[in-house]
């Protein structure tokens, strides 16, 4: 599960409001023409992308094991929070229709903060997509949700990672133990970015 961010910042009741209402308005077509709400229809090619451990495996907060069930679940668990204001859960399309790439942004209206997590399917990996998405993404969340404060972990191991989160400008806070839907740990790397010019 998501840890909420190390920095706490003094958030007043009407901005941490604000911050929920802009989240259940965002809208991932503003993010990429190819991004769509995670729908039930979504799931089988879900399952599909995140069944490969080249997508999942660095990943901490998937649903496991990978299965169309459990992956049904999380996207209807996504669609109530996406209504309380908390997250939003996006798949990316590719030519075909299929899913090519996932991002899953969790949001702290009371900290005024949101993190990311996503991957890419593993033949559009390693082809500069990831750090373009990132930043592109990175600069949508302060827009779309309106927070002051960005969260990122990734596994020690993961290079590509820490290579795209440090490239947009992440300052790197140390490592942390995240815990994963069945319980175990993980010991992760964790950034933050705080909105331009705060
Ligand atoms: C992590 C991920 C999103 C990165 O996207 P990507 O499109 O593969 O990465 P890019 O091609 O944009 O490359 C990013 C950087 O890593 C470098 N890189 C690419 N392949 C690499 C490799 N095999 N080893 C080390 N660095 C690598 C690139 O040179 C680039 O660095 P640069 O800015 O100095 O040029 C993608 O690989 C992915 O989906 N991985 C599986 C899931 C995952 O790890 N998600 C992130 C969890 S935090």
């Amino acid at each position: 599960m998501s840890a909420p961010p190390l920095t706490q910042l003094e958030v007043p009741p009407e901005e941490a409001l604000a911050i929920r209402a802009k989240v259940r308005r965002a809208d991932p077509l503003t993010l990429g023409a190819n991004y769509r709400l995670a729908r039930s229809e979504h799931a089988a090619g879900l399952t599909e992308l995140l069944v490969d451990p080249r997508v999942s495996d660095p990943i901490y907060d998937l649903p496991r094991p990978t299965t169309l069930r459990n992956i049904s679940d999380w996207i209807a668990a996504a669609q109530r929070k996406h209504a309380d204001g908390e997250g939003l859960l996006v798949v990316m399309l590719d030519a075909a229709g299929g899913v090519c790439g996932y991002s899953c942004f969790t949001v702290w209206p009371e900290h005024s903060a949101a993190e990311i997590a996503g991957g890419y399917r593993a033949d559009r990996q390693s082809q500069g997509e990831g750090k373009l998405g990132a930043a592109r993404s990175f600069d949508w969340i302060f827009d779309a949700f309106g927070v002051r404060l960005i969260v990122v972990t990734a596994a020690l191991d993961n290079l590509r990672s820490a290579r795209v989160i440090e490239t947009a400008g992440f300052q790197y806070m140390g490592t942390r133990l995240c815990t994963r839907a069945d319980g175990t740990s993980r010991e992760s790397r964790y950034w933050e970015m705080h909105r331009p010019g705060e």
